[in-house]
């Protein structure tokens, strides 16, 4: 795939396929007066007349094909409806992209397309959108799909994309790009890993995975055995692995340019597959489960989003890996571990797995000293209730942390919600015979009580608490997000990390 900018005054793109946004409140043939004089007014007529038939009006999404006949130099001119114009930004265009990724991609008459951008603030920024919004609208997981099964609607045709009507110059223009490429194909990596199958994405092949982004070169890491994050004490996480065949993992994935006046940890909740346990879920609730390293993938993206864009700040990924199984071996419900801070927790509930895996994490990134900790985690099915998959639940201990990472996310088109930590849910962790318990009341605050949980391994500094247990997951494609797991969480981070960049 190719990505040019193109300055040719609109009759003269000589792409296949043109496509222009056209605001709801706008006449589509002013537009095109407006934006080249040397369209012919029965040109313009005639458009008017088939707009009118196929009542176009301009509603976000809506899309009209006009034949060209030879007047202009694209065989066709799209008009795209962006819906209201003010409320227009570079998350629109994001989502403008991506549907034409989807929608435009797969007809073999279009080789190449070009996207009139009708930007009214940053050009850049739009360009970037535009860019992330293709590729990542164009993604598909095609691994077990037969070569020579038909009927991949998604099959893309589409060449080579170009952009016209921005005012930009190309080394801006190529910038956006290259920031755009960057930020959708490190999620889409992270939605390859999602999409395998649970028998394939192994604690084994995550640690595989960290070590092939490791080979970029500015991004080390290591990973343990259970041997050696027994010898530092993580009971907590080699609890929750008793119960698997498969052995677990633990990976840090570091970066830390020599000039970085910051540092950052991003952990990720790496259950390959959550059964549950011995407090065993319902078939239906275990259907999507291979999705529970949704939070260790997003790190494994954003690590490799660093590779390329290298930014002046110190990054150290960490995840904590393991299936969570009812093995014979497995926990049991009542059984008593002890953390690497020497917390003892009673395990009443096996399937509250995730935050015992972070515990450990978490006390293992304080030991590291570094400025801040953001951990990411398909956490709680209370989540998704609270949510929906709109947008992910976000706390944590330090509201200045939050309020920056909320605002990423709004650039970065993904959404944050934040829920309380209020020092009532304590109460709900409160054990008879341990320091706590792993799961609160069914049914209360269950988001927030996992929240209070993780909060007692985090030795006082700035930390945050991703909850994508809700957008990290969706069955119907919609914008830049395809069905699947979404690798949310990506785009979030790394615009924070690049706001943190000195
Ligand atoms: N991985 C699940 C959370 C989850 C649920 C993610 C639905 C995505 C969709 C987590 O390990 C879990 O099972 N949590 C329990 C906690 C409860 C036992 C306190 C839950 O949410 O039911
Ligand atoms: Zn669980
Ligand atoms: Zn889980």
């Amino acid at each position: 795939m190719q990505f040019k900018l193109e300055t040719s005054a609109l009759s003269q793109i000589s792409a296949d396929t043109v496509v222009l946004g056209i605001f709801q409140d706008e006449k589509p043939e002013k537009v095109i007066q407006r934006l080249d004089k040397t369209f012919s007014s029965s040109f313009l007529k005639s458009m008017v007349r088939f707009a009118q038939d196929e009542e176009f009006i301009g509603k976000n999404g809506q899309l009209l094909q006009l034949p060209t006949q030879g007047q202009i130099q694209c065989k066709k001119l799209v008009l795209w409806g962006l819906g209201k114009s003010e409320q227009y930004a570079a998350n629109n265009s994001r989502k403008l992209a991506a549907n034409l990724a989807r929608r435009l991609n797969s007809n073999g008459a279009n080789k190449s397309l070009s996207i009139y951008l009708r930007a009214k603030d940053s050009h850049k920024k739009h360009v970037q959108a535009a860019i992330e919004g293709w590729i990542l609208g164009a993604y598909k997981f095609t691994k077990y799909k037969s070569v020579d099964q038909n009927g991949d609607a998604r099959k893309s045709a589409v060449v080579e994309v170009t952009i016209s009507g921005a005012q930009i110059s190309s080394r801006e223009f190529n910038e956006a790009v290259n920031a755009g490429a960057a930020i959708a194909q490190a999620t889409n990596l992270a939605r390859d890993l999602i999409a395998e199958p649970a028998c394939y994405m192994t604690p084994t092949r995550l640690a595989q995975e960290a070590k092939k982004i490791a080979r970029g070169g500015v991004v080390s890491c290591t990973v343990m055995d259970r041997e050696q994050f027994e010898k530092l004490g993580m009971g907590s996480f080699i609890g929750v692995a008793k119960g698997a065949k498969e052995p677990p993992k633990f990976i840090v994935l570091k970066y830390s340019p020599p000039k970085a006046k910051r540092s950052i940890a991003v952990i990720g909740k790496g259950i390959t597959f959550d059964s549950g346990g011995l407090s065993i879920k319902p078939a239906q609730s275990m259907e999507h489960m291979k999705y529970d390293m949704s939070g260790a993938s997003v790190v494994l993206g954003t690590m490799q989003w660093i590779n390329q864009l290298q930014p002046n700040v110190a990054v150290m990924g960490i995840i904590a890996a393991t299936e969570n199984m009812p093995g014979s071996a497995a926990l049991h419900p009542g059984d008593v571990l002890t953390a690497m801070n020497g917390k003892t927790i009673e395990v009443n509930n096996t399937d509250a797995e995730g935050r015992l895996i972070l515990a450990d994490a978490l006390v293992y990134a304080c030991q590291q000293q570094v400025d801040e900790i953001i951990d990411i985690a398909t956490l709680t099915g209370a989540c998704v209730t609270a949510l929906g998959r709109a947008a992910a639940g976000i706390m944590g201990n330090d509201q200045k942390l939050i309020d920056k990472l909320i605002e990423s996310a709004d650039e970065a088109g993904e959404k944050l919600w934040q829920l309380p930590l209020f020092d009532e849910y304590k109460d709900y962790l409160k054990s008879d015979i341990a320091d706590l318990k792993n799961a609160g009341a069914r049914g209360e605050a269950g988001s927030s009580a996992a929240a209070m949980f993780l909060k007692e391994f985090v030795d006082g500094r700035p930390w945050a608490h991703l909850d994508i247990a809700g957008p990290g997951w969706i069955d119907k494609d919609k914008d830049e997000i395809n069905k699947g797991g979404t690798a949310f969480g990506v785009r979030t981070l790394a615009r924070y990390i690049l706001r943190n960049s000195s």
